[in-house]
């Protein structure tokens, strides 16, 4: 019933008189001013004048399951969705929850573990992931794909075209993918993707896929050595952008991109993988587990490997690594033009 009166007030955006809601919802008068006190404690911001009614004044950019709930919905991303102040990382909470699932403890799969801050974010190759309070967006859907253990990296892909696309969609921003994880406005870091998982030889368990947005972190939050390659969308955009809205539109491309991947059709991801690809086509250096191999970026294998083009004229697939753009050949974003399908 409190999701309802929210609703109620967050459609007519003005003063409503208790009555009316009292018709509309048909609760007594007394219980809607319950409830009202009660949202007011969760953070809702309502006013209410005797002569005028209630009002919803816009509310703070909170995560809660409640604000989330309010402009997101799927069917498989999201039935569950926790919540934390505070946390070390939520993939380490992932990994966690998906540990208890497997011994029968119910968690579904498409549980969202999100945080507003983290002590101990993580990055890829053990770096840590830099997330103060307020300001970004940390999460980490859980998945129990039917997948191998070698197809798992396509998940990886997936979670970076749902935030590129929804960055486009949402922010205008010309954000791009860098192979396999990174999310680039101009050639600055401003988002990333930490896949890890529990696997058995030849069946994957579940998969947590962390995902982490730069939005309104101000560069000065950041250690002055990482302030060169990093941005955050309010940066580029010059104005604050709301992370529940833009989280949203993620979950949505997320749940679709799940989707065409459980019916099969991993071509489909493939290709929009690559129309917002700006790795193919550059002179790069990849810094794999046990080497460094440079040559030409020539694109991705259907199963999500990169190519490379090495010196010799051979090609060679890499399944995972970290790459610098050492020439740019391809021509990249300008960062600020708007997305238009
Ligand atoms: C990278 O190194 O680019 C990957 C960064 C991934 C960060 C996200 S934030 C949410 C989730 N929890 C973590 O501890 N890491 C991932």
């Amino acid at each position: 019933m409190s999701e309802r009166i929210i609703e109620y007030l967050r459609n007519r955006n003005d003063f409503v008189p208790g009555e009316e809601i009292s018709r509309s919802l048909g609760i007594t008068r007394a219980a809607i001013w319950k409830k009202v006190k009660n949202l007011r404690k969760e953070g809702y911001l309502i006013e209410a004048v005797p002569s005028k009614g209630y009002k919803l004044r816009p509310s703070p950019d909170t995560l809660t399951e409640k604000e989330i709930r309010t402009v997101f919905e799927g069917n498989i991303i999201g039935r569950e969705i926790i919540f934390y102040e505070e946390t070390g990382s939520t993939n380490e909470r992932a990994l966690k929850i998906g540990g208890l699932s497997r011994q029968g403890k119910g968690i579904l799969e498409g549980t969202v573990i999100i945080a507003d801050a983290q002590g101990q974010g993580r990055g890829r190759f053990g770096r840590c992931w830099v997330s103060p309070p307020h300001v970004n967006l940390y999460f980490t859907v859980l998945l129990e794909p039917p997948f191998s253990p070698g197809e798992a990296s396509i998940l990886t892909l997936m979670a970076a075209v749902a935030v590129v696309s929804a960055i486009r969609e949402y922010v205008g921003l010309n954000a791009v993918i860098k192979w396999p994880n990174d999310i680039l406005i101009r050639n600055k870091k401003v988002g990333g993707i930490l896949t890890e998982m529990k696997s058995d030889i030849d069946r994957i368990n579940f998969v947590a896929v962390g995902i982490g947005v730069n939005v309104n972190m101000s560069l000065n939050m950041l250690p002055g050595d990482m302030r060169l390659f990093t941005t955050s969308l309010k940066e580029e955009k010059g104005e604050p952008i709301r992370r529940v809205e833009l989280l949203g539109v993620i979950l949505a491309k997320f749940e679709y991109w799940y989707k065409t991947l459980l019916q099969g059709r991993r071509r489909a991801l493939i290709n929009e993988w690559r129309r917002l690809d700006s790795t193919t086509g550059n002179r790069i250096r990849v810094k794999t587990n046990d080497r460094i191999i440079s040559g030409l970026a020539k694109g991705i294998s259907d199963d999500g490997r990169l190519i490379i083009k090495l010196l010799s004229g051979a090609e060679k697939k890499v399944y995972a690594g970290e790459v610098t753009i050492l020439k740019k050949i391809k021509n990249l974003n300008s960062g600020r033009k708007k997305y238009s399908k």
